[in-house]
């Protein structure tokens, strides 16, 4: 108590006012002017002025952020969320104060956010390469752009008359709905398998994005299950066949879900590199349907994009207009029924399992 009064009293006697002769002393700026005589002072303030913003503007053009392993790097994008929400949603925030699993969001807030390094390169590779190799085991999958392949759902796009031409009509009529095939079936028949460093690489990362996920949103991990997990590969060279292919509308991804609480998406590769197009845009809504692009990310191999998944974050895909885009998607739901149906990877008779594990 004394000690900390005297403390106080120190305080104070430092910002104790000065000598009033000290007091009378001109500020710098009018001091330094008199040195160049012959210019009005408002000039010169209006020189300064200029300078200022000059050097503003050079910093702001010329300023990247510095990237650490693990960390947030490019940048935090906090969503102005409540203002941007309809009146309803605006409502049962500020009644409730809770985010999503009845867990407060950290700052309360509906967040997005970009990070780099959470995934080692060496399983982005290896996640890169399983992806191509079933694209290309497929005769390309999709006849549109995007491919998806679900390892969970056990499915792969698939619709190119080549590879379904050397099946039987029986063989095609199991193997396909839709757009999709069994991704089972359609390895037995090609006689693939996944090897032991996929199926590793696959669930590390998956798990790795899951921790980060929780981190990242003050959500225990066991009130944070795993949801859809799906590859894309979306090909620039490609045209949409079906409405199923065009990926850049824009969608809120509860709407187009149902069951995600937190989508993760994990860039397998790079913008600029390995295809041209492709950026991800968050969007905000201003009211009567009216979105507009609020930030963009820029894909990049290794880097995460995370956010909440509902009507908070509206997003869209921009095209892609070279070469081809490859990201996994991970979604995350709070609801244990809809986690219990979401089927485990990797089934063990698909996968070559090396050293002494028996099959
Ligand atoms: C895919 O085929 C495999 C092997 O025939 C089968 O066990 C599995 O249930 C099928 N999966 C789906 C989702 O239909
Ligand atoms: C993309 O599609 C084109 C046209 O179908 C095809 O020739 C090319 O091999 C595909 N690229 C990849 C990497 O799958």
């Amino acid at each position: 108590m004394a000690g900390s009064t005297a403390r106080r009293r120190r305080e104070e006697a430092k910002t104790e006012p000065k000598a009033p002769g000290e007091e009378a002393k001109p500020p710098h700026v009018p001091e330094l002017l008199p040195a160049f005589p012959g210019l009005p002072l408002r000039i010169w303030m209006a020189l300064l002025v200029l300078l200022v913003s000059a050097a503003a503007v050079i910093l702001v053009s010329t300023w990247k952020p510095a990237e650490h392993p693990g960390k947030q790097t490019d940048f935090e994008v906090w969503a102005s969320a409540r203002r941007n929400l309809p009146d309803a949603l605006q409502m049962k925030l500020a009644l409730t104060g809770f985010g999503l699993c009845g867990i407060p969001r950290r700052g309360n807030r509906c967040a997005r956010f970009v990070l780099d390094g959470v995934v080692p390169a060496a399983e982005v590779k290896e996640l890169a390469e399983l992806l191509q190799w079933l694209v290309s085991e497929a005769w390309g999958a999709g006849s549109g752009p995007p491919s998806v392949v679900d390892l969970h759902a056990e499915t792969i796009s698939y619709k190119d008359q080549r590879g379904v031409a050397v099946m039987t009509l029986k063989e095609k009529s199991e193997l396909q709905q839709d757009n999709f095939v069994n991704l089972t079936m359609f390895m037995e028949f090609k006689s693939l398998k996944f090897t032991q460093k996929q199926v590793e690489a696959y669930s590390r990362v998956r798990q790795a994005l899951r921790k980060q996920l929780s981190r990242l949103f003050g959500v225990p991990l066991e009130g944070l299950q795993h949801d859809m997990t799906f590859f894309s590969h979306i090909n620039g060279s490609k045209t949409a066949q079906t409405t199923h292919d065009e990926y850049w509308h824009s969608h809120i991804d509860t709407e187009q879900y149902g069951t995600f609480a937190y989508t993760v998406l994990l860039y397998l590769n790079s913008a600029d590199h390995d295809f041209d197009g492709g950026e991800f845009i968050f969007e905000e809504s201003r009211g009567n349907g009216v979105v507009v692009p609020a930030a963009a990310v820029e894909p990049r191999a290794g880097r995460v994009v995370a956010f909440s998944s509902d009507a908070e974050n509206p997003h869209k895909v921009l095209k892609v207009s070279r070469g081809v885009r490859m990201a996994l998607t991970a979604a995350f739901t709070c609801s244990q029924e809809q986690a219990a149906s979401i089927q485990s990877f990797p089934n063990p008779s698909m996968v070559e399992w090396s050293g002494t594990a028996a099959e």
